[in-house]
């Protein structure tokens, strides 16, 4: 059996949709409870819920072979992990925004910009490429707020449907990049439980649909 870590919240219900598309279903009965560890009916996974940020770590570590997060998630922890399939929902940029008066405004490279975000090396990779220098002001939700009530000048976050923005004030000022969700593997799983992960990533390949790039285990 695979342990594979999902994230909870907003990927959680099309990230077991997927395993149900692909035959691996868990019971009701454990999914309307508050279990943190459920398994397929099939015993073939065992699905640990954790919070996004948390399953490249559970991964990077081994406690779980697999799993599935978005590729923000992934680009901001650094984990040493595979990257095997594009699972393709969960669509979403990162993006640097605020408030539409700095819009087209050049960055001064003499004054440090604040920068509110959940994604401070993301952010801080960006602006350090443009040669911008930033103070990175830690946020781990409601982003949209800090320029709203003045604690950052610029945000880089996640933008959806870009609702959170809109209804806020806020705009795009620039894609840092766009993500979806990832099968991400441990590298000793990928070599140790060959036969295993080659499994689930021919069989979430097959449910995700054509054209998917796959790294089989060497
Ligand atoms: C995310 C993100 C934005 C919002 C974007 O927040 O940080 O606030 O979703 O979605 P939209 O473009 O569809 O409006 P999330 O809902 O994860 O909550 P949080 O603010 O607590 O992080």
């Amino acid at each position: 059996m695979l342990t594979i870590a999902i994230s909870k919240g907003r990927m959680q219900d099309d990230a077991l949709a997927l395993f149900a598309r692909a035959g691996h279903l868990v019971a009701e009965s454990e999914l309307n409870s508050r279990k943190l560890v459920v398994s397929t009916t099939d015993g073939r996974y065992s699905f640990v819920l954790v919070k996004p940020g948390d399953v490249p770590t559970y991964v990077e570590y081994g406690v779980a072979d697999a799993g599935v997060c978005g590729r923000d998630v992934l680009m901001e922890s650094r984990a040493d992990v595979h990257e095997p399939l594009d699972l393709k929902f969960g669509r979403c940029k990162i993006a640097v925004a605020g408030k539409r008066e700095v819009l087209g405004e050049d960055y001064n490279l003499l004054a440090t910009v604040r920068v509110g975000t959940k994604y401070p090396r993301i952010a801080t990779d960006y602006f350090h490429a443009k040669g911008v220098p930033i103070e990175v002001i830690a946020l781990s939700g409601s982003v949209e707020l800090a320029p709203l009530l003045g604690l950052s000048d610029r945000i880089v976050d996640l933008v959806e449907t870009g609702q959170t923005l809109k209804e806020n004030g806020l705009e795009v000022i620039d894609v840092i990049t766009e993500s979806t969700a990832r099968l991400i593997v441990n590298r000793a799983s990928f070599h140790l439980k060959r036969v295993e992960v080659s499994d689930l990533i021919t069989s979430l390949s097959r449910a995700v649909g054509p054209a998917q790039e796959s790294e089989a285990p060497k």
